[in-house]
């Protein structure tokens, strides 16, 4: 009864058995597998040890030593039949195995000896050596001892002559001889071309191998591949040998690895084994990951570094777009085409905004009634410049405007501020001037605390210069170019202290782009000649007027209007007219010239300055006639004819006002456009400094 029942459970027993052992990596039937080996109960001798997450590490960092790991119990290869028949006739079982390993040198490339899947007779190898041996053999170990000897598959990275190895990157069958009994390049065939594709042993990166032994055949298979790939149909080696001579009743199966003189680590991922059929498969994916190799701080900072490189540089392209479009605003120009022919003369606004310092308060140079200029310095050629910045609202007339400032700048002369060019943007132009190293001359006439009072001769050379640059406007360029605002502000000093006429046309900005109807009158109060006024219409004899107005300033060190201490008006032309009169006309030179001065040559200077502001046009010298009376200083001086009495006139003029002179000339005939819009149309346009 209970014999019936032990023999109706037995197979089931059996089976439960077999399949605990399967799963756990047991030895049941002589079938494991394992994923990793975190939980395995492997047999390890030397420097092998199972890191952490798994990984079965045969060697370390140590030098010439050896490392053994073994399945923990001995697997039976003989044939139990067989050998229960005959046992010098047992017939060694097919078996299959599959493992995944990984050779890390610690130098790319460089690497030590390699390591070995084994099927040893005893899972006490201290006698093998370490180095070439592979922790499998030792040197006198050769001939097999009573049939049980080594079988192993080797993985070899170091070409031995000794073993007559055929390369440093090898796979091998040896048995009981670390000479192979066949050896091949590490590679695969493909499955698709069948052609050879060479692998590197200790590339670092994971490789799986098969070794399927044939009891029939009597033929071991060694297959190698890639992890991804899978197992390749042609084996890499297939060696005809008959296992049942090796083999030993019961054998230990494991891998086994030795160190020479390289830093490198073998590794083994996973590993499966059984007999009379397939190694069970193995899943890659669930294999434990090798360490990185390298700097390991390295490998991490570039993971925080990428992403956050990678955001810094979408936001770096966002800003740039942001900076890219904010800059074409600030930078912003206005240009037609109708300006290419005046190319050349047209500057960028970023130049000019970069050479000012983006227009910044410390270069300012000083505010006009024409706007604001700026010292600069040109970031190429590191000119220094003078920027001045016009505003205009009216876009009528700007190209003629333009085109007049394009053909000023081709005026050349040594007492002329050179015009280098312009800018235009929206309500705004910018002309471009070289810079004058000493400022305006009127700083120097009347900054009372000014150290820098200028000696007479200095004042006269300065009053030539203007003369000539003034001459050359009028009568030797190629056009008539009336200055129309000449005064002691608009003539600048350059680094020589020599006078040099500056602003020139710049007025008519203000006369072009208004109803042609009505001319506004331009210039400065006090230099303005009195048919000016009424007509509206500038001539070379207004500048002329304007000229003798400045003689009278530079001489006397005063203003052409000033308010005494009756605050009462003092028309200049008057008060020097007076002295002249009392016959002290050196009277009225600048005291602080404290008489020191040529005596003929003020009164020269004087008397023309009285005569180029005389009231009447047809009275007054042309420029060349001026530049005469200065080029021989000596000769007599210009007789002033008896007709001053008109000087009173236009003292009422200055003094009262311009309405009640307009209405008192209802005969002009340019006038009446201009009586009639009225005095509230009619714009003076003065410094007021
Ligand atoms: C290598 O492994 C052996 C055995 O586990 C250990 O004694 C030795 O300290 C290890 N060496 C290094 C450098 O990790
Ligand atoms: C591991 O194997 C050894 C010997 O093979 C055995 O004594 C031990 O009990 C095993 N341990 C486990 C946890 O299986
Ligand atoms: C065992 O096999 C050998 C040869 O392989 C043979 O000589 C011998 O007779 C056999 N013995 C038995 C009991 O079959
Ligand atoms: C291994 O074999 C040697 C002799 O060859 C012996 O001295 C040693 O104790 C053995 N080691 C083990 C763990 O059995
Ligand atoms: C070499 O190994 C064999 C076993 O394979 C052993 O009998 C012999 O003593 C070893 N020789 C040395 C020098 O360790
Ligand atoms: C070994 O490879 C050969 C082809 O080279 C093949 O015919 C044979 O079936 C293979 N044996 C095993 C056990 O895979």
């Amino acid at each position: 009864m209970s014999a019936k029942f032990a023999v109706h459970f037995i197979p089931v027993l059996v089976v439960v058995a077999s399949a605990a052992a399967a799963a756990a990596g047991g030895n049941g039937d002589g079938q494991f597998t394992y994923q990793g080996f975190a939980t395995a109960n492997l047999t390890l001798d030397g420097l092998a040890a199972v890191t952490a997450n798994g990984l079965l590490a045969l060697t370390n960092a140590t030098y010439q030593a050896k490392a053994h790991a073994f399945h923990p119990a001995p697997l039976r290869f003989l044939g139990e039949t067989a050998a229960a028949a005959n046992a010098s006739a047992a017939v060694a079982r097919s078996f299959s195995t599959s493992f995944v390993f990984a050779i890390v040198s610690g130098y790319d490339g460089l690497s030590d000896h390699g390591l070995a899947f084994m099927v040893a007779p005893t899972a006490n190898l201290s006698t093998a050596n370490a180095g070439q041996y592979l922790g499998l053999l030792n040197a006198t170990s050769g001939a097999a001892s009573g049939g049980a000897s080594i079988l192993a598959v080797e993985l070899d990275t170091i070409m031995n002559p000794e073993f007559r190895d055929i390369s440093s990157n090898h796979v091998g069958v040896d048995v009981n001889s670390l000479v192979s009994m066949q050896a091949q390049p590490a590679g695969y065939y493909g499955d698709g071309d069948g052609a050879f594709r060479e692998l590197r042993l200790n590339s670092r990166k994971p490789m799986q191998v098969w070794v399927d032994y044939d009891d029939e055949a009597k033929q071991i298979n060694v297959t190698l591949s890639p992890v991804k790939v899978s197992k390749p149909k042609k084996p890499l080696i297939s060696q005809a040998i008959d296992l049942s001579t090796v083999m030993a009743e019961e054998m230990y199966v494991g891998f086994s690895s030795a160190t020479g003189v390289v830093f490198t680590h073998h590794y083994v991922l996973g590993w499966s084994f059984s007999f009379d059929g397939p190694a069970p498969p193995l899943d890659i994916s669930k294999l434990p990951v090798l360490p990185r190799v390298g700097p390991k701080p390295r490998s991490k900072v570039l993971d925080i570094v990428l992403p956050l490189a990678t955001a810094l540089l979408v936001a770096a392209a966002v800003a740039a777009v942001f900076f890219a479009v904010w800059r074409r605003r600030r930078f912003a120009e206005v240009r037609e085409d109708w300006e290419d022919e005046f190319g050349p003369h047209r500057f960028a606004y970023k130049d000019l905004f970069r050479a000012t310092d983006g227009f910044k308060e410390r270069n300012l140079l000083g505010v006009g009634g024409f706007g604001r200029v700026y010292r600069g310095v040109l970031p190429e050629s590191n000119l220094e410049i003078a920027v001045k910045r016009v505003s205009h609202d009216s876009r009528q007339g700007i190209r003629e405007f333009v085109a007049e400032v394009v053909s000023i700048g081709r005026l050349r002369h040594r007492n002329l501020v050179q015009l280098l060019g312009y800018c235009r943007r929206k309500d705004e132009l910018l002309l471009v001037y070289d810079y004058m190293a000493n400022g305006s001359l009127d700083k120097y006439l009347y900054e009372r605390n000014s150290t820098t009072t200028l000696h007479w001769a200095e004042r006269l050379w300065i009053i030539k210069g203007v003369a000539s640059g003034l001459l050359y406007l009028h009568e030797d360029w190629e056009q008539v170019v009336i200055h129309r605002d000449i005064k002691a502000s608009n003539v600048l000093l350059d680094s020589a202290m020599k006078g040099r006429l500056g602003d020139f046309g710049l007025a008519r900005l203000y006369d072009h782009g208004t109803d042609p109807q009505t001319t506004h009158v331009v210039g400065t109060m006090g230099y303005l000649a009195p048919e000016l006024v009424r007509t509206g219409k500038a001539t070379p004899l207004t500048d002329v007027f304007a000229f003798g107005v400045f003689l009278l300033e530079v001489t006397c060190g005063r203003r052409p209007i000033e308010t005494d201490n009756d605050n009462k008006r003092v028309v200049l032309v008057d008060w020097v007219l007076e002295h002249h009169r009392n016959g002290s006309i050196f009277g009225a030179a600048d005291p602080r010239l404290m008489g020191k001065f040529d005596a003929e040559e003020v009164s020269l200077i004087l008397k023309l300055g009285l005569m180029c502001s005389h009231p009447l046009p047809r009275a007054r010298p042309s420029m060349r006639k001026v530049m005469q009376y200065l080029e021989h200083g000596r000769q007599p001086a210009p007789d002033l004819s008896p007709s001053y009495v008109s000087y009173s006139m236009m003292a009422i003029m200055q003094s009262e006002g311009f309405d009640s002179y307009v209405m008192s000339e209802p005969q002009s005939t340019m006038g009446i456009n201009t009586v009639s819009v009225g005095a509230s149309s009619m714009t003076i346009l003065s410094e007021g400094r």
